[in-house]
C-alpha cells in the first residue's frame, strides 16, 4: 500500500524499472562539462536557458533521475539539491556523484509536494523530470512556493504539437506530419502498452497556470536540431526530418514576480 497519488505510484514502479537504461546515457552527461539539452543535445551556448552567473544560487532540480544538470550547476558554483520519485534513478545519482567526485543533497519524493519550506530556492529545473511526468496543477504551484521572489524556473519538454502528431508512443511508429489526436483535453497520456503516465498543456494552459501562480514567462523556446543531429537510436517517435519543421521540444523560461504582493 502506498498513499502517492496513483500517477504518482505508477510512475515510481515504472522509473526503477527503466532506470538502468538510462545508466549509461547518464554518466555520459555527467562527464560532460559542457550542458547540452534534450534528444537533440543542443548547447546551452545556443539555447541560454541558464542564469549565466549561477555562483551561490541554491537550485532545485524537479524529477532529477541521474541528476547531470544538477552536476552541471553545482560545477558553476550554484548549491544543487536533487529530488526524484524512483530509488532506481536516484541509485545511479549516489554512483555518479562517487565516481566524479561532487556530493550534493538528493532526496527521494514527490515534485509535486515536497518537504522544503516555502521560498528555499533561487532556481527550479527541470528536464523532462516532473515536467513531463507529475501533474502540471500540483507541480507548478509546488515550485512557485518554493522559489524566492524573483526566483527563475527552467523547464524543458516534449513539443505540444509533437504530442499531437503521435498516434502511439511506439519505436516503429514516429510523429506523424498530421495531426493525430485533440489538443482541446490534453492532460494526462498513458501510452499503449505502457503504465507510465505523463502531462502535456497546450500553451495556453500552461501561461495561465503559471500566471496563476505568480510566474512571469520570460520566454518559450521552440528547439530545433542542430545542423549536425541525425536520428536518436533511444527516441524514436520523432525523427530528424519532422524535428526540422516542428518543435519537438520546448523549453520554458519564467520568474516568479520579485514583488510578493503580485503573487497574492
Ligand atoms: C527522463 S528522467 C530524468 C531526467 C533527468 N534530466 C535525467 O535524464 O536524468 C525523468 C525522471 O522524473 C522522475 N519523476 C517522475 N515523476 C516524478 C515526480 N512526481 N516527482 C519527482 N520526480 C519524478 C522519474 O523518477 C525520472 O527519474
Amino acid at each position: 500500500m502506498t498513499d502517492l497519488p496513483e500517477h504518482v505510484a505508477a510512475n515510481r514502479e515504472a522509473w526503477d524499472r527503466y532506470a538502468a537504461d538510462y545508466v549509461e546515457s547518464g554518466r555520459r552527461d555527467w562527464a560532460r562539462d559542457a550542458p547540452t539539452w534534450g534528444i537533440w543535445g543542443v548547447p546551452e551556448a545556443e539555447l541560454h536557458l541558464l542564469p549565466d552567473d549561477l555562483e551561490g544560487l541554491d537550485t532545485i532540480e524537479l524529477g532529477c533521475g541521474t541528476a547531470y544538470v544538477s552536476a552541471w550547476l553545482g560545477r558553476r558554483g550554484a548549491r544543487p539539491v536533487g529530488i526524484d520519485n524512483s530509488p532506481g534513478q536516484l541509485e545511479s545519482a549516489r554512483r555518479f556523484q562517487a565516481e566524479f567526485g561532487l556530493e550534493f543533497p538528493l532526496h527521494l519524493g514527490n515534485a509535486e509536494a515536497t518537504p522544503f519550506p516555502d521560498a528555499s530556492f533561487d532556481l527550479a529545473i527541470s528536464e523532462y523530470g516532473a515536467c513531463l511526468w507529475a501533474d502540471p496543477y500540483a507541480w507548478i504551484p509546488e515550485a512557485a512556493r518554493l522559489l524566492r521572489p524573483g526566483g527563475q524556473l527552467v523547464f524543458l519538454t516534449n513539443g505540444v504539437i509533437l504530442q499531437l502528431c503521435l498516434e502511439e508512443r511506439d519505436a516503429d511508429d514516429p510523429a506523424k506530419e498530421r495531426l493525430q489526436r485533440p489538443l482541446f483535453g490534453l492532460h494526462r497520456t498513458i501510452w499503449p502498452d505502457d503504465t507510465s503516465v505523463e502531462f502535456h498543456l497546450p500553451h495556453g494552459e500552461w501561461i495561465g497556470l503559471l500566471r496563476e501562480n505568480g510566474f512571469e514567462i520570460d520566454r518559450l523556446v521552440e528547439i530545433q536540431p542542430p545542423a549536425d543531429a541525425l536520428d536518436s537510436p533511444r527516441y524514436s517517435f520523432v525523427t530528424v526530418d519532422w524535428a526540422r519543421k516542428w518543435p519537438s521540444e520546448e523549453a520554458w523560461v519564467a520568474r516568479i514576480a520579485a514583488d510578493p504582493a503580485v503573487r497574492s
